[in-house]
């Protein structure tokens, strides 16, 4: 009992870790628009993602300058601020149905679920992570990878310099 409050007070306290390495106003925007071929229209996206112009994935930013991390753009007249991605980082939230009820839970970071007592997650690069899992859902396209005790904090987000492996 007292190595499972353990386990889960040190989940938690790697998630809280890991949401002040990324999180809050350096959290990507989970919409943004962009024109990366350049052809005068805006494609839609998503959290981090490659764009036409870019195979690294990387996103804007929530908190814009707020954001410790956050550039700015090379887009004239642009004022959101964006930063590189990881593709073995972990999604900020993400859902998966744990209990096996048929509906999704919501799960942030590195996090334990119901049918494993492994913390876990989905990736944000999907299979550009090299460290990336297929997952055994079907039909499920997003990658995941196990987060083991801490080595979340490995896997967080550096500056412009970042290899595709870390972020
Ligand atoms: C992205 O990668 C693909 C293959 O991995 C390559 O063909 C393409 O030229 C790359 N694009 C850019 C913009 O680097
Ligand atoms: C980023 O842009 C702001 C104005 O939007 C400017 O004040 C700042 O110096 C710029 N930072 C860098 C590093 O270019
Ligand atoms: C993972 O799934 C992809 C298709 O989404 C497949 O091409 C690939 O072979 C699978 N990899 C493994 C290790 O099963």
């Amino acid at each position: 009992m007292a190595k499972q409050i353990v386990m889960k007070l040190t989940v938690v306290l790697c998630a809280a870790l890991v949401s002040c390495v990324i999180g809050g106003d350096c959290d990507c925007m989970t919409e943004w628009t962009y024109d990366g071929d350049v052809d005068g229209v805006m494609e839609s996206y998503e959290g981090c993602s490659a764009t036409a112009d870019w195979n690294q994935t990387w996103c804007y930013v929530q908190g814009g300058s707020n954001c410790n991390q956050a550039l700015n753009s090379t887009v004239a007249g642009e004022t959101r601020k964006w930063r590189e991605c990881g593709s073995c980082n972990c999604m900020t939230e993400w859902n998966y149905d744990g209990d096996a009820d048929g509906v999704m839970e919501s799960y942030e970071g590195c996090s334990a679920t119901a049918d494993w007592d492994q913390s876990w997650c989905y990736v944000q690069g999907g299979s550009n992570c090299n460290q990336a899992l297929n997952s055994t859902v079907a039909g499920e396209t997003r990658k995941w990878r196990e987060c083991g005790s801490c080595n979340c904090m490995t896997e967080r987000v550096s500056g412009a310099s970042a290899a595709p492996a870390t972020a």
